[in-house]
C-alpha cells in the first residue's frame, strides 16, 4: 500500500470545458484513482481551476466583466461538470485562493534564495494602436524551429517547442493583425540550464521504470536539448505578485502560469490537509520519497509537467548545479509519471469553440449517461495516439458494447434470478464450465488491475469486456431458461452467473462508477461500489471570499477482489441500467453541430 498523488491538469477558467479536454485529463485520472483506492492505496486526487493569466483576461474583456467575476462563474460551471462526470477529487479548488497565493510565493522565495532565478531585461510586445501589453499567446507568426506558420508567441503547436514572441518570424497580433512593437522590460527567468543535468538524470531514471508512455518520455528527453532560461513573470495585472521588494506592489508584473497553476498540485494538497484537520498530512505525499505521483493531462501540457514543474521542484529542493538548501516545504517529490493523452478530434476536425466545432461536457451529459461517455473515452479515447469522436461511433459503442454486451448480461441475470427464485440462489456441485467461468472473472482482477495501474486504459477495458463476453457465452451455453425440473442445477448456473456479474461489476466500476452502483442495486446490494464526489460551498481558509470545491469521502470503495455474493439476497425484476440510443441521435447531433 502506497501513498499515491493523482495530480490532474488544471482547466482554464476562460469558459466551460468541452469533451476533448475531459477526455485528456478527466476520465483517465478518475479511472486510475478509483482503481488505486480499490487496490488499497492511499490516494490524494487534487486539481482546480486555473484562473489567472491572459486567456482569462481576454475572455473577461470579451464578456465585459472583471476577470474575477468571469473566473467565479466558470469555476463553478467546470466544477459542476466534473462532478456530473463522476470525477472523484479529494479536493478540486482554484488558483485565486489565499492559500494558493501563499504557497506560490513560498515556492518563489525558495527558488530565489537557492539562486535559480535570473533577473533579465528582455523585450515585451506592445500593441502600437492601444499601447497595451500583448500577451504571448496572442501573437502569432512563423515558428523559427519548424517553420509552421500558425505558431503562438508562447509555444508552437506543430513541433511542441516553447517560444518567446520575439523569436517568431513575421509576428502579428491575433487580436487585430497589427505588427507588435517590442519594448524593454524586466523579468525573472528560471535558470533551466542549471537544472538540466538533474532533469536529465531524473528522466533517465524514469525511463528505466519502463512505465511511461514511449511518446511522452521521448518528447520530454528531446525538449531537454533545447533548454534555456524561461521567463516566469509577465507584464500583466491579473495574477500572483512577485514576493520581493520593488516587485510586490507593482501592479503590472505578475507570475506566469508556469509559476502559478502547476504549483496548484502542491497548494491544493496543502489546502486539502488544512481542511482535513491535520494541516501537515500533505507531507506524506510530497516529502516521503516512497510516495508515488501521477500527473494527468493532454499533450499540450507535457512541457509543463516533464520540464518546468520538475525543474521548479529541483530548484526549490536545491538540487541543481547552483546548489541551495531546504526550505519550509521540505524536499519535494518529483513526478513518478507524466501520463499524457494525445488529442481528441471531433468528426475529423479539431475542436474549436469559436468555429463551433465543439461539444461541451454539460450538453453531452444533459442528453446521455456519463458512463456512456466514460466508456467511449476509455475504449476509444486518445490514449497514445490521436482519436476521433464521432456520434456514429458513440451510438454504436453504447448500443453494441455497453447495452447489448454488459447491460444485457446484467439484465438477463437479474431477470432469471427474480423470476425463478426471487433471491440469490445457493450453488450445488460445480461443473468444469462453472469453474472455468468463475476463474475467468476472478482472473480479470489481475489482468485489468495491472493494466489500469500502468494507465493502459484501452487494453484494460478490452480485457474486462472480453470477460463479459465469456460470461455471456457461459449463460448462452448453459441455457438456464431451458432447465425445467432441476432447481439445483438452475440455482447453480444462476449463482455462478450472479457471482461473475458481481465480479465484473467491480472490475468495470472504475470506468463506469454510476452504473456500478446501479448494477449493485439490481443484484440486491446497497449500491455503494463507488463513492461519488460532491460540491461543497467552502470558506476560504484565510479570510478570502468563499468558493465551491469538489470533495468526497472515498475511503470505502468496494475492494479490488471477488466479494462473494450473499445467498438469499432479494432480487427484483430489473430496470435496465443502460439506455439504448436511437440511431436518429447521429443525425440530430450532426444537425446541432452545423446549425
Ligand atoms: N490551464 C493550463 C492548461 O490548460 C495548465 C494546466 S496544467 C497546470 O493548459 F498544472 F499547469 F495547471
Ligand atoms: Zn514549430
Amino acid at each position: 500500500m502506497s501513498k499515491v498523488l493523482s495530480a490532474v491538469a488544471w482547466p482554464y477558467a476562460n469558459g466551460p470545458r468541452h469533451i476533448g479536454h475531459v477526455a485528456g485529463f478527466g476520465v483517465p485520472s478518475d479511472v486510475f484513482s478509483r482503481y488505486m483506492r480499490m487496490a488499497g492505496h492511499d490516494v490524494l486526487m487534487v486539481s482546480g481551476t486555473d484562473e489567472h493569466g491572459t486567456p482569462i483576461l481576454i475572455a473577461a474583456d470579451e464578456a465585459g466583466v472583471p476577470p474575477q467575476e468571469l473566473a467565479d462563474r466558470n469555476h463553478r460551471l467546470i466544477a459542476e461538470d466534473l462532478v456530473a462526470l463522476g470525477c472523484s477529487y479529494d479536493l478540486y479548488t482554484r488558483t485565486t485562493t489565499r492559500n494558493h497565493h501563499a504557497v506560490v510565493q513560498a515556492m518563489f522565495t525558495g527558488v530565489f534564495e537557492n539562486g535559480y532565478f535570473l533577473e533579465q531585461t528582455t523585450y515585451g510586445a506592445v500593441s502600437p494602436s492601444t499601447g497595451r501589453t500583448l500577451p504571448d499567446r496572442y501573437i502569432e507568426g512563423t515558428c523559427p524551429i519548424c517553420g509552421y506558420d500558425g505558431a503562438r508567441g508562447d509555444q508552437c503547436d506543430n513541433c511542441g517547442n516553447q517560444l518567446d514572441p520575439q523569436d517568431l518570424k513575421d509576428p502579428r497580433s491575433r487580436i487585430n493583425g497589427e505588427t507588435p512593437e517590442f519594448v524593454e522590460t524586466q523579468h525573472f527567468f528560471l535558470d533551466l540550464p542549471a537544472l538540466a543535468e538533474a532533469l536529465g538524470e531524473w528522466l533517465d531514471e524514469r525511463e528505466a521504470t519502463g512505465t511511461w508512455r514511449p511518446n511522452v518520455i521521448k518528447f520530454s528527453q528531446n525538449i531537454l536539448k533545447e533548454i534555456r532560461p524561461r521567463a516566469m513573470t509577465r507584464d500583466i495585472d491579473w495574477g500572483i505578485s512577485v514576493p520581493l521588494e520593488g516587485w510586490r506592489d507593482n501592479p503590472t508584473k505578475k507570475l506566469y502560469v508556469w509559476f502559478d497553476a502547476v504549483i496548484g498540485y502542491l497548494s491544493a494538497s496543502i489546502e486539502w490537509a488544512r481542511r482535513s484537520g491535520d494541516p501537515e498530512a500533505w507531507r506524506q505525499w510530497w516529502n516521503d520519497p516512497q510516495a508515488l505521483s501521477y500527473y494527468f493531462m493532454g499533450k499540450d501540457n507535457i512541457t509543463f509537467h516533464s520540464q518546468i514543474w520538475p525543474a521548479e521542484l529541483l530548484a526549490y529542493n536545491g538540487s541543481g548545479s547552483n546548489g541551495g538548501s531546504t526550505h519550509e516545504l521540505g524536499t519535494l517529490n518529483l513526478p513518478s509519471e507524466v501520463v499524457s493523452s494525445e488529442f481528441l478530434t471531433m468528426e475529423g476536425r479539431k475542436f474549436s469553440s469559436s468555429k463551433k466545432v465543439v461539444i461541451y461536457v454539460r450538453d453531452l451529459l444533459e442528453r446521455y449517461q456519463p458512463d456512456a461517455f466514460r466508456y467511449f473515452v476509455a475504449a476509444a479515447g486518445p490514449e497514445s495516439q490521436d482519436a476521433d469522436f464521432t456520434w456514429a461511433e458513440f451510438v454504436q459503442r453504447t448500443n453494441s458494447e455497453l447495452v447489448a454486451g454488459w447491460g444485457n448480461l446484467v439484465n438477463r441475470t437479474a431477470t432469471l434470478v427474480a423470476k425463478n427464485f426471487g433471491e440469490l440462489p445457493a450453488a450445488g456441485t460445480l461443473t468444469a464450465d462453472d469453474e472455468a467461468v468463475l476463474a475467468s472473472t476472478e482472473a480479470a482482477f489481475g489482468t485489468v488491475g495491472e493494466l489500469i495501474g500502468r494507465n493502459r486504459m484501452r487494453q484494460a477495458i478490452n480485457e474486462a469486456m472480453r470477460a463479459v463476453a465469456d460470461v455471456n457465452k457461459y449463460v448462452s451455453d448453459s441455457e438456464p431458461w431451458k432447465i425445467k425440473d432441476d432447481p439445483e442445477r438452475l440455482g447453480t448456473v444462476l449463482h455462478v452467473t450472479a457471482q461473475c456479474v458481481s465480479d465484473l461489476n467491480t472490475v468495470l466500476s472504475p470506468f463506469l462508477p454510476f452504473s456500478a452502483n446501479a448494477v449493485d442495486r439490481v443484484l440486491g446490494g446497497p449500491g455503494d461500489v463507488q463513492p461519488m464526489p460532491r460540491i461543497e460551498e467552502a470558506d476560504d481558509l484565510d479570510g478570502g471570499p468563499g468558493y465551491p470545491i469538489i470533495t468526497g469521502d472515498y475511503s470505502a470503495p468496494r475492494a479490488w477482489r471477488r466479494t462473494p455474493i450473499v445467498v438469499g439476497t432479494v432480487v427484483a425484476k430489473p430496470v435496465p441500467v443502460f439506455t439504448k440510443l436511437d440511431p436518429t441521435v447521429v443525425e440530430e447531433e450532426l444537425a446541432r453541430l452545423s446549425g
